[in-house]
């Protein structure tokens, strides 16, 4: 079990406690989901995976005109806070790789849960846009209507499919964490305006 230096009651108000969107804060519900049911299909520790999930972000409301800055920034709110140098950099790997982060542009991802990460934060924008198609509708979303879109390279075109790829290095298929993150997403519809 990994000790986290807050609930995540206190989580969701350190998040709320800053300018979000809805849609930002949406994001961060369906990633923190999705990563809870990917923990429990992995053994892990749901809680802690979740609130790796939820505070993924939790600079971008003060980076998002300074994205050179996103992930960086976040240590220094994560440590402040208390959380560990692990959780930390757990955090920041879903920025690893990426050029818009130069500091980050040569760090790889290398553990499972930073994998999970970046496949999970990104696939949730393709099933929002998927959902919205379908009159915001989730409840009778399927696998393979998921994996056409997914597949159209044109829709939600700013979600890279490399990175949700990148679930495939944990050992899970992309139709199995295609059927877990729709499962994920559809738990907390009601919060993140879905039906
Ligand atoms: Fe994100």
């Amino acid at each position: 079990m990994n000790s986290l230096p807050m609930t995540r009651e206190d989580a969701v108000n350190l998040l709320k406690s800053m300018p979000q969107t809805d849609s930002d804060m949406n994001h961060y519900l369906e990633t923190e989901s999705i990563m809870r049911i990917l923990a429990e299909k992995f053994n892990e520790d749901a809680e802690y995976w979740g609130m790796v999930g939820l505070l993924h972000d939790v600079d971008w409301s003060s980076t998002r005109d300074n994205p050179k800055e996103h992930c960086i920034k976040a240590a220094d709110i994560l440590k402040t806070r208390g959380f560990d140098n692990v959780f930390i950099e757990n955090v920041q790997s879903h920025g690893y790789g990426y050029d818009g982060i130069p500091a980050f542009k040569n760090r790889k991802r290398n553990s499972k849960i930073q994998y999970a990460l970046v496949a999970a934060e990104t696939v949730t924008g393709v099933i929002y846009a998927y959902a919205l198609m379908r009159g915001k509708n989730i409840s009778d979303m399927e696998v393979k209507g998921l994996k056409k879109k997914f597949i159209d390279k044109s829709f939600a075109a700013n979600c890279s499919r490399e990175l949700v790829r990148e679930i495939e290095t944990t050992g899970l298929s992309l139709d199995e964490f295609f059927a877990l993150s729709i499962m994920a997403v559809k738990k907390i519809k009601d919060q993140i305006g879905l039906k």
